[in-house]
Protein backbone atom coordinates (compact mmCIF):
# COMPACT_ATOMS: atom_id res chain seq x y z
CA UNK A 1 0.00 0.00 0.00
CA UNK A 2 1.59 3.44 -1.11
CA UNK A 3 0.47 6.53 1.07
CA UNK A 4 1.76 10.30 -0.23
CA UNK A 5 2.17 12.65 2.39
CA UNK A 6 2.04 16.45 0.98
CA UNK A 7 4.16 18.94 2.95
CA UNK A 8 7.17 17.43 4.83
CA UNK A 9 6.70 20.09 7.71
CA UNK A 10 6.32 19.27 11.02
CA UNK A 11 2.71 16.92 10.82
CA UNK A 12 3.74 15.58 7.64
CA UNK A 13 7.44 14.14 8.76
CA UNK A 14 5.18 12.97 11.65
CA UNK A 15 2.73 11.26 9.93
CA UNK A 16 5.50 9.62 7.81
CA UNK A 17 7.57 8.60 10.80
CA UNK A 18 4.46 7.08 12.81
CA UNK A 19 3.18 5.40 8.80
CA UNK A 20 6.73 3.84 8.95
CA UNK A 21 6.92 2.95 12.28
CA UNK A 22 3.41 0.92 12.47
CA UNK A 23 4.38 -0.50 9.28
CA UNK A 24 1.11 1.01 8.42
CA UNK A 25 2.00 0.85 4.45
CA UNK A 26 4.51 -0.30 2.28
CA UNK A 27 5.85 3.05 0.81
CA UNK A 28 5.84 6.22 1.57
CA UNK A 29 6.15 9.66 -0.32
CA UNK A 30 6.38 12.61 1.51
CA UNK A 31 6.63 15.75 -1.19
CA UNK A 32 7.53 19.33 -0.19
CA UNK A 33 7.72 22.41 -2.37
CA UNK A 34 10.61 23.04 -0.75
CA UNK A 35 13.72 22.22 -2.44
CA UNK A 36 15.23 18.96 -0.98
CA UNK A 37 13.51 19.51 2.13
CA UNK A 38 11.30 16.55 1.94
CA UNK A 39 14.36 14.37 0.80
CA UNK A 40 15.93 15.04 3.17
CA UNK A 41 13.04 14.37 5.92
CA UNK A 42 12.56 11.22 4.05
CA UNK A 43 16.55 10.05 4.12
CA UNK A 44 16.66 10.91 7.78
CA UNK A 45 13.67 8.66 8.70
CA UNK A 46 15.04 5.87 6.42
CA UNK A 47 17.83 5.45 8.40
CA UNK A 48 15.87 5.05 11.66
CA UNK A 49 14.53 2.04 9.80
CA UNK A 50 17.06 -0.63 10.98
CA UNK A 51 17.17 0.37 14.57
CA UNK A 52 13.53 0.68 14.32
CA UNK A 53 12.78 -2.44 12.62
CA UNK A 54 10.35 -1.33 9.90
CA UNK A 55 10.18 -2.31 6.47
CA UNK A 56 8.53 0.48 4.96
CA UNK A 57 10.40 2.62 2.22
CA UNK A 58 10.38 6.13 2.40
CA UNK A 59 10.72 8.72 -0.32
CA UNK A 60 11.15 12.22 -0.79
CA UNK A 61 10.35 14.37 -3.82
CA UNK A 62 10.11 18.46 -4.50
CA UNK A 63 6.85 18.93 -6.35
CA UNK A 64 7.34 15.97 -8.59
CA UNK A 65 4.10 14.84 -8.46
CA UNK A 66 4.79 11.35 -10.65
CA UNK A 67 6.65 9.85 -7.70
CA UNK A 68 2.98 9.83 -6.65
CA UNK A 69 0.81 8.15 -9.14
CA UNK A 70 -1.28 5.19 -7.53
CA UNK A 71 -1.00 6.28 -4.33
CA UNK A 72 -3.93 4.41 -2.00
CA UNK A 73 -4.09 7.79 0.20
CA UNK A 74 -2.87 10.84 0.52
CA UNK A 75 -2.23 12.87 3.25
CA UNK A 76 -2.50 17.09 2.94
CA UNK A 77 -0.69 18.91 5.53
CA UNK A 78 0.85 21.43 3.61
CA UNK A 79 -0.42 24.97 3.79
CA UNK A 80 1.11 28.06 5.99
CA UNK A 81 0.45 28.77 9.66
CA UNK A 82 -1.53 32.50 10.68
CA UNK A 83 1.06 34.79 10.81
CA UNK A 84 1.37 38.05 12.73
CA UNK A 85 -1.05 40.92 11.33
CA UNK A 86 -2.60 38.22 9.31
CA UNK A 87 -6.41 38.17 8.85
CA UNK A 88 -8.09 34.42 9.00
CA UNK A 89 -9.46 35.22 5.66
CA UNK A 90 -5.98 36.07 4.28
CA UNK A 91 -4.61 32.46 6.03
CA UNK A 92 -7.91 31.02 4.19
CA UNK A 93 -6.82 32.05 0.62
CA UNK A 94 -3.59 31.00 1.02
CA UNK A 95 -4.19 28.00 2.41
CA UNK A 96 -7.02 27.33 0.03
CA UNK A 97 -4.70 28.18 -3.00
CA UNK A 98 -2.33 25.76 -1.74
CA UNK A 99 -4.94 22.92 -0.96
CA UNK A 100 -7.16 23.63 -4.14
CA UNK A 101 -3.56 22.65 -6.32
CA UNK A 102 -2.49 20.23 -4.71
CA UNK A 103 -5.66 17.94 -4.51
CA UNK A 104 -6.05 18.81 -8.61
CA UNK A 105 -2.13 17.53 -8.57
CA UNK A 106 -2.61 14.53 -6.66
CA UNK A 107 -6.17 13.56 -8.36
CA UNK A 108 -3.75 13.59 -11.63
CA UNK A 109 -1.72 10.82 -10.68
CA UNK A 110 -3.60 8.91 -8.29
CA UNK A 111 -7.62 9.41 -9.67
CA UNK A 112 -8.75 6.81 -6.97
CA UNK A 113 -7.22 7.69 -3.86
CA UNK A 114 -9.04 8.64 -0.82
CA UNK A 115 -7.57 11.97 0.58
CA UNK A 116 -6.81 12.90 4.13
CA UNK A 117 -6.90 16.99 4.70
CA UNK A 118 -5.20 18.14 7.73
CA UNK A 119 -4.55 22.06 6.56
CA UNK A 120 -6.28 24.40 8.62
CA UNK A 121 -9.09 25.36 8.97
CA UNK A 122 -9.18 21.87 8.44
CA UNK A 123 -13.40 21.96 8.32
CA UNK A 124 -13.14 24.58 5.39
CA UNK A 125 -10.20 22.95 3.59
CA UNK A 126 -11.96 19.48 3.54
CA UNK A 127 -15.30 21.47 1.95
CA UNK A 128 -13.06 22.98 -0.36
CA UNK A 129 -10.95 19.72 -1.59
CA UNK A 130 -14.46 18.19 -2.16
CA UNK A 131 -16.12 21.19 -4.26
CA UNK A 132 -12.87 21.56 -6.42
CA UNK A 133 -11.98 17.91 -7.00
CA UNK A 134 -15.84 16.89 -7.26
CA UNK A 135 -15.02 13.46 -6.31
CA UNK A 136 -17.17 11.22 -4.42
CA UNK A 137 -17.86 11.96 -1.08
CA UNK A 138 -16.61 9.07 0.57
CA UNK A 139 -13.06 9.60 -0.54
CA UNK A 140 -12.35 12.77 1.50
CA UNK A 141 -12.02 12.93 5.06
CA UNK A 142 -10.78 15.69 7.60
CA UNK A 143 -8.88 14.69 9.97
CA UNK A 144 -9.31 16.93 13.31
CA UNK A 145 -12.21 14.84 15.15
CA UNK A 146 -9.35 12.20 16.25
CA UNK A 147 -6.61 14.43 17.53
CA UNK A 148 -9.27 16.63 19.76
CA UNK A 149 -10.47 12.86 21.35
CA UNK A 150 -7.25 11.96 21.55
CA UNK A 151 -6.89 15.10 23.78
CA UNK A 152 -9.99 14.80 25.51
CA UNK A 153 -8.91 11.50 26.45
CA UNK A 154 -5.95 12.34 27.93
CA UNK A 155 -7.47 15.26 30.16
CA UNK A 156 -10.09 12.89 31.55
CA UNK A 157 -7.01 10.23 32.12
CA UNK A 158 -5.42 13.00 34.06
CA UNK A 159 -8.73 13.83 35.75
CA UNK A 160 -9.83 10.38 36.78
CA UNK A 161 -6.23 9.14 37.34
CA UNK A 162 -6.56 6.57 35.30
CA UNK A 163 -4.98 5.36 32.49
CA UNK A 164 -5.74 6.77 28.97
CA UNK A 165 -5.96 3.76 27.53
CA UNK A 166 -9.22 2.87 29.70
CA UNK A 167 -11.12 5.66 28.55
CA UNK A 168 -13.54 6.13 25.76
CA UNK A 169 -14.71 9.82 24.83
CA UNK A 170 -15.43 11.40 20.74
CA UNK A 171 -15.08 15.03 20.65
CA UNK A 172 -17.49 16.44 17.22
CA UNK A 173 -18.70 19.45 15.96
CA UNK A 174 -16.04 21.99 14.28
CA UNK A 175 -12.08 21.73 14.58
CA UNK A 176 -11.28 24.96 16.36
CA UNK A 177 -11.26 26.41 20.10
CA UNK A 178 -15.04 27.48 19.67
CA UNK A 179 -16.36 25.08 17.66
CA UNK A 180 -15.50 21.80 18.59
CA UNK A 181 -17.79 19.62 21.06
CA UNK A 182 -16.45 17.28 23.80
CA UNK A 183 -19.23 14.86 24.36
CA UNK A 184 -18.69 14.30 28.48
CA UNK A 185 -22.49 12.26 28.70
CA UNK A 186 -20.72 9.55 26.86
CA UNK A 187 -17.49 9.90 27.83
CA UNK A 188 -16.57 6.50 29.51
CA UNK A 189 -13.91 4.59 32.23
CA UNK A 190 -13.98 1.02 30.40
CA UNK A 191 -18.01 1.34 30.26
CA UNK A 192 -18.94 3.56 33.40
CA UNK A 193 -20.11 6.89 32.50
CA UNK A 194 -16.86 9.32 33.43
CA UNK A 195 -20.15 11.53 35.53
CA UNK A 196 -19.74 8.75 37.99
CA UNK A 197 -16.44 10.32 39.12
CA UNK A 198 -16.13 13.29 38.23
CA UNK A 199 -18.18 16.18 39.38
CA UNK A 200 -19.56 18.99 36.70
CA UNK A 201 -16.97 21.18 37.82
CA UNK A 202 -14.46 18.48 36.57
CA UNK A 203 -15.69 17.76 33.79
CA UNK A 204 -16.04 22.10 32.84
CA UNK A 205 -12.04 21.71 33.39
CA UNK A 206 -12.08 18.75 30.65
CA UNK A 207 -14.07 20.43 27.74
CA UNK A 208 -12.35 23.58 28.79
CA UNK A 209 -8.86 21.95 28.64
CA UNK A 210 -9.66 19.83 25.19
CA UNK A 211 -11.11 23.09 23.45
CA UNK A 212 -8.12 24.79 23.47
CA UNK A 213 -5.73 21.92 23.39
CA UNK A 214 -4.29 23.34 20.39
CA UNK A 215 -3.67 26.72 21.29
CA UNK A 216 -2.34 25.77 24.50
CA UNK A 217 0.63 23.93 22.82
CA UNK A 218 0.89 26.37 19.91
CA UNK A 219 1.82 28.44 22.69
CA UNK A 220 4.00 26.49 24.50
CA UNK A 221 5.84 25.10 21.55
CA UNK A 222 5.55 28.59 19.15
CA UNK A 223 4.33 26.56 16.43
CA UNK A 224 1.43 24.42 16.16
CA UNK A 225 1.46 20.30 17.78
CA UNK A 226 2.71 17.50 15.31
CA UNK A 227 3.28 14.29 17.58
CA UNK A 228 -0.48 14.20 18.49
CA UNK A 229 -1.81 15.12 15.11
CA UNK A 230 0.99 12.63 13.56
CA UNK A 231 -0.21 9.91 14.86
CA UNK A 232 -4.10 10.62 14.70
CA UNK A 233 -3.72 10.61 11.33
CA UNK A 234 -1.98 7.58 11.43
CA UNK A 235 -4.99 5.84 13.35
CA UNK A 236 -7.31 7.23 10.57
CA UNK A 237 -5.11 5.94 7.74
CA UNK A 238 -4.53 2.18 9.21
CA UNK A 239 -8.50 1.91 9.21
CA UNK A 240 -8.56 3.01 5.81
CA UNK A 241 -5.65 0.58 4.25
CA UNK A 242 -6.81 -2.43 6.71
CA UNK A 243 -10.20 -1.79 6.55
CA UNK A 244 -10.57 -1.75 9.94
CA UNK A 245 -13.76 0.09 10.33
CA UNK A 246 -13.01 1.88 12.74
CA UNK A 247 -15.66 4.47 14.42
CA UNK A 248 -13.82 7.86 14.22
CA UNK A 249 -15.37 11.73 14.46
CA UNK A 250 -13.84 13.07 10.95
CA UNK A 251 -14.74 16.22 8.73
CA UNK A 252 -16.99 14.94 5.98
CA UNK A 253 -19.90 16.56 4.16
CA UNK A 254 -23.09 16.01 5.49
CA UNK A 255 -26.60 16.04 3.23
CA UNK A 256 -29.54 16.38 5.77
CA UNK A 257 -27.24 13.96 8.70
CA UNK A 258 -27.32 15.85 11.87
CA UNK A 259 -30.14 17.96 10.25
CA UNK A 260 -26.94 19.53 8.28
CA UNK A 261 -26.41 19.88 4.92
CA UNK A 262 -23.54 21.01 2.29
CA UNK A 263 -21.09 21.28 5.21
CA UNK A 264 -17.76 19.42 6.35
CA UNK A 265 -17.56 19.33 9.96
CA UNK A 266 -16.73 16.58 12.51
CA UNK A 267 -19.53 13.59 13.48
CA UNK A 268 -18.20 9.83 14.08
CA UNK A 269 -17.91 7.97 10.76
CA UNK A 270 -16.93 4.34 10.06
CA UNK A 271 -13.88 4.47 8.36
CA UNK A 272 -12.65 1.09 6.05
CA UNK A 273 -11.14 0.84 2.50
CA UNK A 274 -13.55 3.10 0.77
CA UNK A 275 -13.05 5.90 2.43
CA UNK A 276 -16.55 6.76 4.87
CA UNK A 277 -18.20 3.78 5.32
CA UNK A 278 -20.80 5.01 7.27
CA UNK A 279 -22.10 8.20 9.00
CA UNK A 280 -23.16 7.06 12.17
CA UNK A 281 -26.18 8.54 14.20
CA UNK A 282 -25.07 8.91 18.28
CA UNK A 283 -28.82 10.73 18.98
CA UNK A 284 -27.72 13.65 20.46
CA UNK A 285 -29.92 15.18 22.61
CA UNK A 286 -31.26 18.53 22.57
CA UNK A 287 -28.34 20.64 24.26
CA UNK A 288 -25.77 18.78 22.05
CA UNK A 289 -27.68 19.40 18.90
CA UNK A 290 -27.97 23.05 20.09
CA UNK A 291 -24.25 23.52 19.85
CA UNK A 292 -23.28 21.36 17.11
CA UNK A 293 -26.15 23.65 14.90
CA UNK A 294 -23.84 26.56 16.21
CA UNK A 295 -20.72 24.97 15.75
CA UNK A 296 -21.80 24.75 12.04
CA UNK A 297 -23.00 27.84 11.60
CA UNK A 298 -19.11 29.34 12.27
CA UNK A 299 -17.71 26.68 9.53
CA UNK A 300 -20.25 27.96 7.21
CA UNK A 301 -19.31 31.04 7.86
CA UNK A 302 -15.50 30.41 7.26
CA UNK A 303 -16.79 28.89 4.05
CA UNK A 304 -17.95 32.12 2.96
CA UNK A 305 -14.20 33.04 2.25
CA UNK A 306 -13.87 30.54 -0.14
CA UNK A 307 -16.65 32.00 -2.50
CA UNK A 308 -13.57 33.47 -5.05
CA UNK A 309 -11.95 30.50 -5.22
CA UNK A 310 -14.75 27.32 -5.95
P1 LIG B 1 4.86 23.30 8.62
O1 LIG B 1 5.03 24.74 8.26
O2 LIG B 1 5.85 22.66 9.53
O3 LIG B 1 4.77 22.42 7.28
C1 LIG B 1 4.03 22.78 6.18
C2 LIG B 1 4.81 22.32 4.95
O4 LIG B 1 4.00 22.53 3.79
C3 LIG B 1 6.11 23.11 4.73
O5 LIG B 1 7.21 22.22 4.70
C4 LIG B 1 5.89 23.79 3.39
O6 LIG B 1 7.07 23.92 2.61
C5 LIG B 1 4.89 22.86 2.74
N1 LIG B 1 4.14 23.46 1.63
C6 LIG B 1 3.62 24.70 1.52
N2 LIG B 1 3.03 24.86 0.35
C7 LIG B 1 3.14 23.69 -0.33
C8 LIG B 1 2.72 23.23 -1.59
N3 LIG B 1 2.02 24.00 -2.41
N4 LIG B 1 3.03 21.97 -1.94
C9 LIG B 1 3.71 21.16 -1.11
N5 LIG B 1 4.15 21.55 0.11
C10 LIG B 1 3.87 22.80 0.49
O7 LIG B 1 3.39 23.19 9.24
P2 LIG B 1 2.82 22.00 10.12
O8 LIG B 1 3.03 22.29 11.55
O9 LIG B 1 3.31 20.72 9.56
O10 LIG B 1 1.25 22.15 9.86
C11 LIG B 1 0.72 21.90 8.58
C12 LIG B 1 -0.76 22.25 8.54
O11 LIG B 1 -1.48 21.34 9.35
C13 LIG B 1 -1.10 23.65 9.06
O12 LIG B 1 -2.13 24.20 8.26
C14 LIG B 1 -1.61 23.36 10.46
O13 LIG B 1 -2.44 24.39 10.94
C15 LIG B 1 -2.35 22.07 10.23
N6 LIG B 1 -2.61 21.24 11.41
C16 LIG B 1 -3.83 20.62 11.45
C17 LIG B 1 -4.15 19.76 12.48
C18 LIG B 1 -5.45 19.05 12.47
O14 LIG B 1 -5.79 18.38 13.46
N7 LIG B 1 -6.24 19.12 11.40
C19 LIG B 1 -3.18 19.50 13.57
C20 LIG B 1 -1.93 20.18 13.42
C21 LIG B 1 -1.66 21.04 12.36
C1 LIG C 1 -4.06 21.55 16.51
O1 LIG C 1 -5.20 21.29 16.92
C2 LIG C 1 -3.54 23.68 15.39
O2 LIG C 1 -5.06 22.16 14.41
C3 LIG C 1 -3.92 22.28 15.20
O3 LIG C 1 -3.03 21.27 17.14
Amino acid sequence: MKVTIVGAGNVGASCAEYIAIKEVASKIVLLDIKKGFAEGKALDLMQTSTTLGFNTKIIGVTNDYAATSDSDVVVITSGIPRKPGMTREELISINAGIVKSVSENILKHSPKTIIVVVSNPMDTMTYLTLKATGISKNRVIGMGGALDSSRFKTYLSIALNRPANDIQGMVIGGHGDTTMIPLTRLASYNGAPVSQYLNQKELDKVISSTMVGGATLTKLLGTSAWYAPGASVTYLVDSILNDQRKMIPCSVLLQGEYDLDDICIGVPIIVGANGIEEIIDIKLNKLEQEKLEKSAKAVKNMNLSLQTII
